[in-house]
């Protein structure tokens, strides 16, 4: 038995009629007409999908003799051509309806609410900081600001703090290093409090003076309730009669406008510091309730001496002492004044409800989202100095 060559493949055959021109333009005229995408892709399906018509003929050229492919192998290939841009051509063309089908029929809804793009918030100390220089501007006081990085001079000296005196210990105060001193060649360090403001404020501007230093003070101390690094706001007014009596009525008006209640008591204690004469310390009235974990907690409001009340220490304050305005200055029998200093830390935590302090220098966001404010919720007097969005209680 002789082997069975493939029937195309006989020369003698003749090629089957076929008119890869008419083909064509059925094809082509089809396709033109396809009313949908979907149809399309039923189109490119019967003709050039693995079963399609067009396909199929592709593949009968592998079968054909090389003169016969030399002359029906450009009709086939033409024949897929002018169907594979006639799809393209379509699909084009029906895409550009559909968008603008939508275009013409859909409508924006402006009143949906607009996805929420993510932000970043206020920290508590910077809001409360804005919230005092809200409160004090109300009261004529302007916000001055000092170095963090002092001299000795500033720092202690120029606040009666002599040489020898026990805040100036390595234990509290991070000194720099001996060969890093400050031009009148005392030693350089991180200020422990924001009194120096005082001194340099009234060397530079002379008096009278309003004014308040919120900033960064720093000490070597870290347990639950102190942290390396903390926050201060000093006050100080000098004017020609300032008394006791502007020290305490400034201090209540801040504290009821500031803590937003009009039940904040006072009581100033005889106290000590170098700086003022005579000095008092402030405690504020507070009652003890029971908090949202059941956990008693402490709220500003009402005499510590009522029932279930007590008082709390929250700062120091006194008459500027001559010698103070003297070393600023200015000459104490024409001057004096009143200043106080209080941490700002510990005010938004009585304020807001936060309990641990090292939580504020952690960095941690989730910390920041909950207790964090809004940058549009800019305390106002008017409309009380607190936030009413980023309050938590
Ligand atoms: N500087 C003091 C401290 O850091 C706080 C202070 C007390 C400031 C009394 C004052 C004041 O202005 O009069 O502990």
């Amino acid at each position: 038995m002789g082997r069975k060559e493939p029937a195309s493949r006989s020369t003698g055959k003749a090629l089957p009629e076929v008119d890869y021109e008419k083909l064509g333009q059925e094809a082509v005229e089809r396709i033109a007409s396809a009313g949908d995408l979907d149809a399309l892709e039923a189109l490119r399906v019967e003709f050039l999908g693995k079963q399609g018509s067009v396909s199929a003929l592709l593949k009968t050229l592998g079968g054909l003799s090389p003169e016969e492919r030399t002359e029906v192998g450009p009709k086939i290939h033409g024949l897929r051509e002018s169907v594979s841009e006639a799809l393209t051509a379509r699909k084009a063309a029906l895409e550009a309806g559909v968008l603008e089908a939508r275009l013409a029929t859909e409508t924006i809804d402006l009143t949906l609410p607009a996805p929420e793009a993510p932000k970043g918030s206020v920290h508590p100390v910077s809001q409360v900081m804005d919230e005092l220089a809200e409160v004090f501007a109300d009261l004529g006081f302007a916000v001055a600001a000092g170095p963090e990085i002092e001299d000795d001079w500033h720092n202690f000296s120029a606040l009666n703090m002599p040489e020898s005196h026990p805040a100036r210990e390595m234990h509290d105060t991070f000194y720099f290093g001996e060969n890093r001193r400050a031009p009148n060649g005392g030693r350089m360090l991180l200020r422990t409090h924001t009194s120096p403001v005082q001194v340099r404020t009234m060397l530079q501007r002379g008096a009278p003076l309003r004014i308040i230093a919120p900033g960064r003070v720093y000490r070597s101390d870290s347990d639950a309730t102190h942290t390396p690094m903390f926050h201060q706001v000093e006050g100080l007014v000098i004017d020609r009669d300032i008394h006791l009596g502007h020290l305490k009525w400034t201090l209540e008006t801040f504290l009821k406008a500031f803590f937003e209640r009009e039940d904040i008591v006072m009581r100033l204690r005889p106290s000590y510091f170098p700086f003022t004469e005579p000095s008092v310390e402030v405690d504020v009235g507070f009652a003890v309730e029971s908090g949202p974990n059941g956990k008693a907690r402490r709220v500003l409001g009402g005499g510590g001496d009522e029932p279930g009340h007590g008082w709390m220490e929250l700062l120091g304050s006194g008459m500027v002492n001559r010698r103070v305005i003297e070393f600023a200055g200015l000459d104490p029998d024409q001057w004096q004044g009143f200043a106080f200093g209080v941490g700002v830390d510990r005010l938004a935590m009585l304020k807001y409800g936060m309990d641990d302090l090292r939580a504020f220098f952690d960095g941690d966001a989730r910390w920041l989202r909950h207790y964090g404010f809004s940058a549009f919720d800019q305390p106002t007097l008017s409309a009380g100095v607190g936030s009413t969005v980023g309050a938590r209680s």
